[in-house]
């Protein structure tokens, strides 16, 4: 049986791609081999959001190179954003790959592997989402739904419109049937992907049109689903409907991320984000009424060009007056074929570094501070195994999304009762509640 080996680098919608690479290569026959050394099929999937994903990629390709030398029947592939952001010039950067493709062509993958194509060939167009791609689940019990593919956002500083293409959205009769069929075999915490979820169903024809809030009721209804989870929505699109569905559906969990990006108007505005300050911390407002004990998480850039100190005060109190349960904090990056990058003002590397330092301390502060208002509940987790940091504890996710470490019996993919007895900011830990136990 001819062997494959995926390395995956970047978001979420990476990694589910990943995963439907593995589910169709394994269903042409191949077997995931552990290390790179043993893979007749060696596959990268790129990511370019950030000029660090692009240097920790090429630091991978080398060994690549080198097992391809020692055995030139080898295939490489290289597949994802960065290769879409380079379309054939991988070729030329790197002439041992035999294979490249965008996000959007997985698919094409299976043609290569199915032809005698000798020479290097590239699959970069943009198809929508291509086809039921069976998933390799890491977790049986927890699952990845693409509902939208592309981007028709222009943020100034991003990449992603131009390597994922314009957003489609998938029709929500497929969507529910893979749901269904994902719960029947044992997904019980579904996560909904897309750049900019919440204007979900815009661009389907009028009669197969409903909004997300309406895909997450009917998401809700399907048996055996026990959490829904979603990633990104955006500031613009933010609407009651989608609020009011997180009061009144039990599967919906208390957690929002919700990407600030800046806290000063002006700098949306260059970042041409379409949502002012002023609207952000409404949308916030808006959460804490129909969710109040609702966990939010944000992405946050500092560094965007023209920056200023005062620009960037204005960032910090807006992380202050929220207080974010986390935040993915961003220097920024220059990104090749966007706006930004163009803009003149880059703002010098010390002062971002200088910057990032602050706003760090600050988030974490919260961080931990919203951490323990839990301490002391009895919180709902669903177990993944293990802990990483103590093979005798187990580990779970708790409804607002903290990663819980406990000590207790429950088996991984249980839903469980957990007593917080500390908190850091970043993980709790606690009990399994023995009542929860004598119930179950
Ligand atoms: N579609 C999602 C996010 C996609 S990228 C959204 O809009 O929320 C994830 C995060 O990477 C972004 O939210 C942003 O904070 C960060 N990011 C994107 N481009 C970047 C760049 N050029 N430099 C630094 N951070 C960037
Ligand atoms: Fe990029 Fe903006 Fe689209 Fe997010 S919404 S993927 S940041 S362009
Ligand atoms: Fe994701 Fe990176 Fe592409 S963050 S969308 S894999 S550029």
């Amino acid at each position: 049986m001819p062997k494959y080996h995926v390395t995956t680098f970047g978001c979420q919608m990476n990694e589910h791609d990943s995963e439907r690479m593995k589910g169709m290569l394994e269903s042409l026959g191949y077997a995931e081999a552990a290390e790179q050394d043993d893979a007749d099929l060696i596959l990268f999937n790129t990511c370019s959001i950030r000029e660090t994903a692009d240097s920790k990629f090429v630091g991978h390709l080398g060994h690549a190179k080198r097992l391809k030398n020692e055995d030139p029947s080898r295939v490489v592939g290289v597949g994802g954003c960065w290769a879409q952001s380079v379309k054939d010039e991988v070729f030329e950067q790197f002439p041992f790959v035999d294979v490249a493709f965008g996000p959007g062509q997985v698919h094409k993958l299976a043609e290569f592997l199915n032809s005698d194509s000798l020479t290097a060939q590239g699959y970069f167009e943009f198809e929508g989402f291509t086809g039921d791609l069976p998933a390799h689940r890491e977790r049986e019990f927890q699952g990845w739904v693409q509902i939208s593919v592309g981007c028709n956002c222009v943020c100034s500083y991003c990449i992603v419109p131009s390597t994922r293409g314009r957003e489609v959205s998938r029709d929500p009769d497929d969507l529910i049937r893979e749901i269904a069929t994902m719960a029947g075999d044992g997904v019980r915490e579904v996560t909904l992907l897309g750049q900019n979820v919440n204007s979900y169903g815009r661009d389907l024809e009028k009669s197969r049109r409903i909004s997300f809030a309406e895909l997450l009721r009917e998401i809700d209804a399907i048996d055996g689903v026990d959490r829904i989870r979603y990633t990104s929505p955006h500031p613009k699109d933010m609407r009651e409907d989608v609020l009011r569905a997180h009061a009144e559906l039990p599967a919906l969990c208390e957690h929002i991320h919700l990407p600030l990006q800046s806290g000063s108007s002006a700098v949306l505005k260059a970042m041409k984000r379409t949502y002012d300050r002023e609207r952000f911390e409404d949308r916030v407002r808006l959460i804490r009424e129909f969710v109040p004990d609702c966990a939010l998480s944000t992405d946050i850039i500092v560094g965007f060009p023209g920056e200023t100190d005062a620009d960037f005060e204005q960032t910090l109190e807006v992380v202050e007056a929220t207080s974010f349960d986390s935040a993915f904090t961003f220097v920024y990056s220059p990104r090749r074929g966007t706006v930004a990058a163009e803009l003149p003002d880059q703002v010098p590397h010390e002062v971002k570094r200088e910057r990032m330092a602050r706003l760090v301390g600050l988030v974490q502060q919260h961080a931990l501070q919203r951490a323990h208002r839990f301490v002391g509940r009895d919180i709902e987790v669903l177990v993944e195994g293990a802990s990483r940091t103590d093979a005798a504890k187990l580990r779970g996710r708790s409804r607002h999304n903290k990663v819980v470490n406990f000590g207790g019996l429950a088996g991984a993919g249980e839903l469980t009762t957990v007593t917080v007895e500390s908190a850091t900011s970043q993980t709790l830990a606690g009990t399994e509640s023995l009542t929860a136990r004598a119930v179950a």
